[in-house]
């Protein structure tokens, strides 16, 4: 064969990547990064100072792709070393403890802390993004539960999984994705494919699940004043239950909010003359 064509051909195949882990300092980044490209688990905890980076190869479908892994430090005490790394990477795994809730509300500061330092270059919709509830294997020690976590990773077009470095739940499934997608969205033209995480809720939906799992007491829940009427009470629990009803709506945690919203309502009639 001709080898310039034969060149161009392995070239259209192989393809070379950048991903980078983000996450608080300890929820296990470099131990998922290690447990799938060395299968092993290391229980002391050695920091990463600054910056880890290694290179992977895997295949996907008839690709082979190069991996090229930033293993970012989440101490912020190295946030002057993490931040000339987060430009043109094709995917982020983002990694909390699910033993650690300040670990998961800091997801958002992860993101808006890789906005900040992609400034005009920052297109979210051109990178893959994959969240690792971390040390599901700790059960007993678990506080934020599955519905949360999927409904934040999902209503973003994220991918969810729950893994553990440890015990090696979900780790192949979750990068076998994560690279999945990324060579989708290559092939794509550098969009990142709508269908692939096909969320199947509305904004609106998960919005009103995570404010009603966030309010303060039934009337809050309600989204009625103290010393609303029947009829207003009743008036805002039929909306809801037109957004959340299980039959309705599949977001994650919403047959939990449809149940705490008949709870919040019953209990308020009750006291209302
Ligand atoms: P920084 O590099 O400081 O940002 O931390 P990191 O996110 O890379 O954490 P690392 O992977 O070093 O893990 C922190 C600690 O958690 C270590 O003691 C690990 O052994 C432990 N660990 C990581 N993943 C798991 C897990 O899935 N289950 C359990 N039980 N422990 C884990
Ligand atoms: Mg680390």
């Amino acid at each position: 064969m001709d080898t310039n064509v034969q060149k161009r051909r392995e070239n259209k195949k192989s393809l070379r990547v950048k991903v980078i882990s983000l996450g608080n300092a300890e929820v296990g980044k470099s131990c998922i990064i290690k447990r799938y490209c060395e299968k092993r688990f290391v229980p002391k905890y050695l920091a990463t100072i600054g910056i880890d980076y290694g290179v992977t190869k895997v295949q996907v479908r008839d690709r082979e792709i190069k991996v090229n892994i930033f293993d970012m430090a989440g101490h912020p005490f190295f946030y002057e070393v993490r931040n000339e790394f987060y430009k043109d990477s094709q995917g982020v795994v983002l990694v909390y403890d699910v033993g650690l809730r300040e670990s998961f509300d800091a997801l958002d500061n992860w993101l808006s802390e890789m906005k900040q330092e992609m400034g005009s270059q920052a297109n979210m919709e051109s990178i893959v993004f994959v969240v690792c509830a971390n040390k599901v294997d700790l059960t007993k020690r678990r506080v934020v539960d599955e519905g949360e976590g999927r409904l934040w990773a999902e209503s973003r077009g994220f991918h969810y999984f729950e893994t553990s470095a440890q015990s090696g739940e979900g780790i192949s499934e979750m990068f076998q994705a994560f690279f999945s997608s990324i060579t989708d969205m290559c092939e794509n033209g550098g969009k990142r494919p709508v269908a692939e995480v096909s969320v199947g809720f509305t904004k609106e939906q998960a919005d009103t699940i995570r404010r009603i799992r966030n309010s303060k007491d039934s009337w809050d829940m309600l989204g009625v004043k103290p010393g609303a009427t029947r009829e207003e009470v009743n008036k805002a629990y039929r909306k809801l239950a037109v957004l959340l009803h299980p039959d309705k709506c599949v977001a994650p945690g919403s047959e939990d909010a449809f149940k705490a919203v008949v709870n919040a309502r019953t209990s308020l009639l009750k006291n209302i003359k």
